[in-house]
């Protein structure tokens, strides 16, 4: 399973890119809208710094107007995915887009039939969103698991990107179920690293190391 930041932030994006493990990076309107100043430049500057996948979302509501956008949104860069909302139009747009050969993700998906119109379409990736899913009393990663058993029996070539991910569980389960692609926040993906127990290990294996460098006390030649 890829991991992939959720975020417009570079300074998080820089930080886990570091680590060797980000595959890639998801952005919706929010998030660009978050980090404030021109989109194209936050855009470009995450397109730049991540060898992977960078999904830049579309905010037209009319299919031609979106497929227009998404098509100067995928010739950006190479690594460039266009994000389409799972809406008629969405649809629309994003077929066109996929037979161009444009890497498309379906987001805003909340149900296993929308995951079946987003493999239809030949989209690249279909974003499920779990966390807001359980926001509202519903079972995420249920979800999850049915649109992977579905791609697997049918045969959809379509990714499973699993989104609005809470908690590092929700990342672990993800992989359980066949998620192809788990895109988190910075505060959970800084959390995967995270076990008390490496923590409290490390400190003594130091202690110990220390310990064997220090010169020995006054007491040290005395037998008991
Ligand atoms: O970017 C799509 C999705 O991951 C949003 O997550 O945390 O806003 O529900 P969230």
């Amino acid at each position: 399973m890829r991991l992939f930041l959720d975020t417009a932030s570079i300074d998080e994006i820089r930080e886990i890119n570091r680590w060797g493990v980000l595959s890639g990076v998801t952005t919706n309107p929010s998030l660009v809208a978050k980090e404030g100043g021109d989109p194209e430049a936050v855009w470009k500057e995450i397109l730049a710094e991540v060898d992977g996948d960078i999904s830049l979302e579309t905010t037209e509501l009319e299919a031609g107007p979106m497929y227009e956008q998404g098509q100067r949104l995928a010739g950006m860069a190479p690594n460039a995915v266009v994000k389409v909302p799972m809406i008629p139009a969405g649809l629309e747009a994003g077929k066109r887009l996929a037979g161009e050969g444009i890497r498309v993700n379906v987001t805003l998906v909340f149900s296993a039939a929308q995951a079946i119109l987003a493999a239809e379409i030949g989209a690249y990736c279909v974003s499920p969103f779990l966390g807001r899913l359980d926001d509202v009393g519903s079972d995420g990663m249920k979800l999850l698991h049915d649109i992977c058993e579905i791609y697997a029996v049918q045969g959809y070539a379509s990714n499973v990107l699993a989104a609005s991910l809470r908690h590092p569980m929700h990342v672990v389960e993800s992989a359980l179920a066949g998620a192809d692609i788990a895109t988190m926040p910075y505060d959970v993906f800084t959390k995967l690293v995270k076990h008390p127990l490496t923590d409290s290990g490390l400190e003594r294996f130091l202690a110990d190391w220390r310990a064997l460098h220090e010169p020995p006390g006054p007491d040290a030649d005395q037998q008991p």
